[in-house]
C-alpha cells in the first residue's frame, strides 16, 4: 500500500485532535462514549472538512490554482472552511452556493462576510449546473482556477478521513464501534476505509443526514480511494453500516437532533449542530437504546463540527 504521508499535504490544522472519555453521557447512556474532538482543528471554527481540504489544496497548489472554487448549500460548514483554508493559503475563494437553507448573513455566511469571499447564490438543486458554472466563472477570470466538489469528497478528499483513523488508532483506546454524520459522504467512506486498514474489528457507523443514496455514494469513495491508495483490500457494503437520521430534511432541525444537542451541552458543555452532528448523535443515542453497544466496548463518536450552523438553523 502506498503511504499517506506520500501525498502532497499542506498544513492547515491542529491535529492530532483529541480524544476524550464522555464521564457523565457514558453513565446516563449506559455505554462506554468517547468523543474525537475535530470541531477542534483549529482553523475557522474547526470542523472536519479540514482534513479533507488538506490533501486537496496541496493539490490545487501544485496545479498553480490561484482561486479555488467549491459550493454546498447556503450555510455550508464546508464552504466557510474552505474559503478560511483558501485565504491562509493566499488563494481566492469563490463560493457558488445553492440557494437552499438561511440565506440571511448569519451563520456560516457572517463568517464569509467577514474574510471578504464571494458568495454567489445558483437557483439550482443540481450540482452539474454550478459545476458548469464554476468554469465559466473560471474562465472569465482567466486565472488558473481549481473546483473543490461539495463536502471535499471526491477520493482525495477522502484520504483525510483515512489519515484521521490512522491518528486514532495511535491515540491508545482500540474502538469496537465510531459513530458520524453522513451528508456528502467523505467523512464515512474514509472512516470506514481507514477503519480497515488501520483498526480491523472497529464497525464504522454512519448516520445519514440527507437523502441521497449513501451505500452506493460510501462504497465508490472507500473503492476510489483504497485505488489511490494503491490496496487491493477487498471493500463491500458490509463493511459499514447506515441508519437514516434525516428527519424533515437536509438542514432542518430534526427533535431528536434537538434533544441530543441538549444533552450534549447540558452534560459535557460541547456544542453539537443542528444539520450534522446534533442528528448523528441522535443516531448514536438510538443504536445505545436498541442495545447495539456491549457494555465492554468502547464508542467513538466523532464530532465533525459545524458550530457555526447553530447561529442560523433557526428561523
Ligand atoms: C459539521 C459537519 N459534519 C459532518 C459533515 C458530513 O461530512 P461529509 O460531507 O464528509 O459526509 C459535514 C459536511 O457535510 C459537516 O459540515
Amino acid at each position: 500500500m502506498k503511504a499517506l504521508s506520500t501525498f502532497p499535504r499542506v498544513s492547515l490544522g491542529i491535529f492530532p485532535t483529541p480524544v476524550q472519555h464522555l464521564d457523565n453521557l457514558s453513565r446516563l447512556l449506559g455505554i462506554n462514549l468517547y468523543i474525537k474532538r475535530d470541531d477542534l482543528t483549529g482553523l475557522g471554527l474547526g470542523g472536519n472538512k479540514l482534513r479533507k481540504l488538506e490533501f486537496l489544496l496541496a493539490d490545487a497548489q501544485n496545479k498553480g490554482a490561484q482561486v479555488v472554487f467549491t459550493t454546498g448549500g447556503a450555510q455550508s460548514n464546508h464552504a466557510m472552511l474552505t474559503a478560511a483554508a483558501a485565504r491562509k493559503l493566499g488563494m481566492t475563494p469563490i463560493l457558488l452556493l445553492k440557494k437552499r437553507g438561511v440565506t440571511a448573513r448569519r451563520g456560516n455566511l457572517l463568517l464569509e462576510h467577514l474574510m471578504n469571499t464571494d458568495v454567489r447564490f445558483i437557483d439550482t438543486d443540481d450540482y452539474a449546473d454550478i459545476y458548469a458554472e464554476m468554469d465559466s466563472v473560471g474562465r472569465s477570470l482567466g486565472a488558473v482556477y481549481y473546483k473543490i466538489p461539495c463536502g471535499g469528497s471526491n477520493a482525495l478528499g477522502t484520504l483525510g478521513y483515512v489519515d484521521c483513523v490512522r491518528e486514532i488508532s495511535e491515540q491508545g483506546v482500540r474502538f469496537d464501534h465510531i459513530v458520524c454524520a453522513e451528508g456528502s459522504g467523505g467523512t464515512m467512506a474514509g472512516l470506514a476505509l481507514g477503519a480497515k486498514l488501520f483498526l480491523p474489528g472497529t464497525r464504522v457507523h454512519g448516520m445519514m443526514v440527507d437523502t441521497d443514496p449513501f451505500d452506493v455514494i460510501t462504497l465508490r469513495l472507500m473503492r476510489e480511494a483504497a485505488a489511490m491508495l494503491e490496496t487491493e483490500i477487498r471493500i463491500t457494503g458490509d463493511d459499514f453500516s447506515l441508519r437514516d437520521m434525516c428527519g424533515p430534511g437536509y438542514a432542518k432541525p430534526s427533535e431528536e437532533g434537538n434533544a441530543a444537542i441538549r444533552l450534549m451541552a447540558e452534560n459535557e458543555g460541547i456544542f453539537l449542530d443542528p444539520v450534522y452532528t446534533g442528528k448523528a448523535f441522535a443516531g448514536l443515542i438510538a443504536l445505545a437504546r436498541e442495545r447495539a453497544f456491549a457494555a465492554s466496548e468502547n464508542v467513538l463518536f466523532v464530532h465533525t463540527g459545524g458550530a457555526g450552523g447553530l447561529f442560523a438553523a433557526y428561523d
